[in-house]
């Protein structure tokens, strides 16, 4: 195979926000999570430091909150003042303390250094609601809740820029479902009421992967909008927990694309694609596990659905499938950043997230490493790049069927010293494959950082590192030879600019 890569012609820019997070009031991802009062670990305010030191390694850009399914029966007024009168989560069934409101949010989005950005409750909530939590966060002084905010400690505004009108009404599991064309309706008046309060933020709406859906909200309200927001969880064991095994993973990676083409081609169409980017604000692999939660016959006995949630816990199910398939998606959001301007991987924190909490430390699990690498290692042009003699492999996909998919997933980027950094995926299970770079004036010196663990069920947990990037190796590109791509693997590798002399490489 050859990797043609040609440095005059770019696809575009990536927003940084393409690595962004997203965290819910669910399981242990806010309570145990990022907010743990009272544990040693934690600093004044009760949020985790190994935790913010963790999202800070990797830059988290943007935090998407509080939800999810959680926040379309949230109301954010029982979440800030002074007595935080506990409520009864009906997303998903337990007690919500509401002791980590949009206060504490903001202050933690603040440690870590990333932006906000708040996911309004349009299941239950109305406009008005949804333009008061505005009002709150954005308005220096005028009208009650400013005033509120003052109360509470913060008098300077906190400058929201990013929010998104609802969370999936377009699913019967959603609290609050909507019709398309009830949605088209609420949006457009909850946009004009929020753009009223404070006309200069980016407003998003629920959207997924349909014409209908997307034709009525886009028809009715597409000249409000900034963004457009769609969700995949690929393996979806949200009922069962069984885990598509690696092989099967490797077939979700042929449908990566496939719901951003669609809401790409539908936006070119309605002449929206200038104005109106997607941020793909929750992705995963895996499913998270609620068993008996969104199904009509739900658990009645907490073992039934409430203590299986424990199982998303168990640090052994994050390998090299995860971290692999992440690193496909993460080429595929840099192929269109174009049009794609935001991803939320779902969650940060517990659940099948990056980062695992517990009381004496955190697993940074292998997908973490995948964000480190990329966030720390690529550039952020996008340069145009084809792949000639593509090795394919033949496996099985979670349905048995026998299916193909490349076995190389390559991006090609320019960093802002003029270095190309490339970011190479090797799919296959267990071959190591051959990485041939073809580029004018190919720089000689090279250094390369791979992430492969030391099988494809590699995974990291308490005391354990099986799956961690090496250190970066310099060496000198061989044309003959190319660069070897281990099995299973991510890897960076980065040329050094010519600027530098030839023979400017490490032995
Ligand atoms: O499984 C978790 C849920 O996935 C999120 O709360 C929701 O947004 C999505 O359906
Ligand atoms: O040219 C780079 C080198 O070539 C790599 O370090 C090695 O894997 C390959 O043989």
């Amino acid at each position: 195979m050859k990797f043609h890569i040609d440095t005059r012609r770019t696809v575009g820019k990536r927003d940084p926000m393409i690595y962004g997070q997203f965290i819910e009031h669910f399981h242990r991802q806010i309570y145990g999570g990022i907010y743990d009062p009272g544990n040693p670990l934690s600093g004044k305010e009760g949020f985790r430091e190994d935790v913010i030191r963790a999202m800070q390694r990797i830059k988290v850009p943007v935090l998407r909150w509080p939800g999810g399914c959680f926040v379309s029966a949230h109301h954010w007024k029982d979440a800030v003042g002074k007595n935080r009168v506990p409520t009864f989560d009906k997303a998903w069934r337990v007690e919500e303390p509401n002791t980590f409101g949009t206060d504490e949010y903001i202050a933690f989005c603040r440690r870590v250094g990333c932006e906000p950005y708040i996911c309004t409750n349009a299941g239950t909530g109305t406009a008005e609601e949804m333009s008061d939590w505005v009002e709150y966060c954005n308005l220096k002084t005028e009208g009650p809740y400013a005033k509120q905010r003052i109360a509470n400690g913060h008098s300077d505004p906190f400058k929201v820029k990013y929010w998104s009108i609802g969370n999936e009404n377009y699913g019967g599991w959603e609290i609050g479902a909507k019709t398309a064309t009830e949605w088209g309706r609420l949006v457009t008046e909850s946009a004009k009421m929020i753009q009223r309060v404070d006309p200069s933020i980016e407003l998003s709406a629920a959207a997924l992967a349909d014409l209908d859906w997307n034709i009525n909200l886009l028809k009715n309200c597409g000249e409000r909008l900034a963004w457009i927001s769609i969700h995949d969880y690929w393996d979806g064991i949200h009922q069962t927990n069984d885990y598509a095994n690696y092989e099967q993973c490797m077939a979700y990676t042929n449908y990566l694309e496939d719901k951003v083409a669609k809401v790409r081609g539908l936006l070119c169409a309605m002449g929206l694609e200038k104005q109106i980017r997607i941020a793909f604000d929750e992705w995963n692999l895996r499913g998270w596990y609620h068993p008996n939660s969104h199904s009509l016959k739900l658990g009645i006995n907490p073992d039934d659905y409430i203590k299986p949630r424990d199982l998303n816990d168990e640090n052994c199910r994050y390998t090299m499938a995860d971290a692999v398939f992440t690193a496909c998606f993460l080429n595929m959001a840099n192929r269109n950043c174009d049009i794609v301007g935001m991803t939320n991987y779902a969650p940060v924190v517990n659940t099948r997230g990056l980062i695992y909490t517990q009381k004496d430390g955190i697993v940074l699990r292998s997908t973490y490493h995948v964000f480190d690498l990329y966030v720390n290692g690529l550039g952020d042009t996008v340069l145009d790049s084809f792949v000639s003699d593509m090795p394919v492999l033949k496996i099985r996909d979670k349905a048995g069927n026998l299916v193909e998919t490349p076995a190389l997933d390559l991006l090609a980027t320019l960093n802002p010293d003029g270095n190309i950094v490339i970011a190479a995926v090797n799919k296959d299970p267990g071959e190591a494959q051959t990485l041939q770079v073809v580029m004018e004036k190919l720089p000689q010196r090279v250094s390369i950082q791979t992430l492969s663990g030391k099988s494809i069920d590699a995974f990291n947990d308490m005391g354990r590192n099986d799956a961690v990037p090496g250190a970066a190796a310099e060496t000198r590109y061989n044309t003959e030879t190319g660069i070897s791509l281990p099995p299973h693997s991510v890897s960076i590798v980065r040329f050094f600019g010519d600027s530098l002399p030839a023979d400017s490489y490490v032995e």
